[in-house]
């Protein structure tokens, strides 16, 4: 008898052969990072972006040290925040990643792992930019 298909393939893949797993320097004033922790299960993500010269994204990488969907979520914002501004990176929603990875409903809070991520990276590149801008003006 065939085995019962638990998750829909799109997790299947993404849990299979995690895209951009790695990580960067978090000292790179160009690199944003964001760590969260799920407090209910111990979870860990760690989700980088590099912002280029357009103000998109670059690169985004991740570490996850969790479940298949939590695994299956990071892999699939570090691809969707490609190309992105930061503004389009903010809009990244938990539901949109449950929808494309087809999450069942006790899982949802995985992709919300995912969406913390991608917040406070947005939040600690631009704060690292404010840092730089004020060094500048006091250069000035
Ligand atoms: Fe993992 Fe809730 S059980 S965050
Ligand atoms: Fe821990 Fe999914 S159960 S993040």
């Amino acid at each position: 008898a065939p085995t019962p298909r638990l998750y829909h393939k799109n997790i299947v893949d993404h849990y299979e052969s995690p895209r951009n797993v790695g990580s960067m320097d978090k000292s790179d004033p160009e690199v944003g990072t964001g760590l969260v922790g799920a407090p209910a299960c111990g979870d860990v993500m760690k989700l980088q972006m590099r912002v280029g010269p357009d103000g998109r994204v670059e690169k985004a990488v991740f570490k996850t040290f969790g479940c298949g969907s939590a695994i299956a979520s990071s892999s699939y914002a570090t691809e969707w925040l490609k190309g992105k501004t930061l503004e389009e990176c903010e809009t990244l929603q938990n539901k949109d990643i449950a929808a494309h990875l087809k999450l069942p409903p006790v899982k949802l809070h995985c992709s919300m792992l995912a969406e913390d991520a991608v917040k406070m990276a947005v939040k600690d590149y631009q704060s690292k930019r404010k840092a730089l801008e004020a060094q500048e003006g006091e250069k000035a």
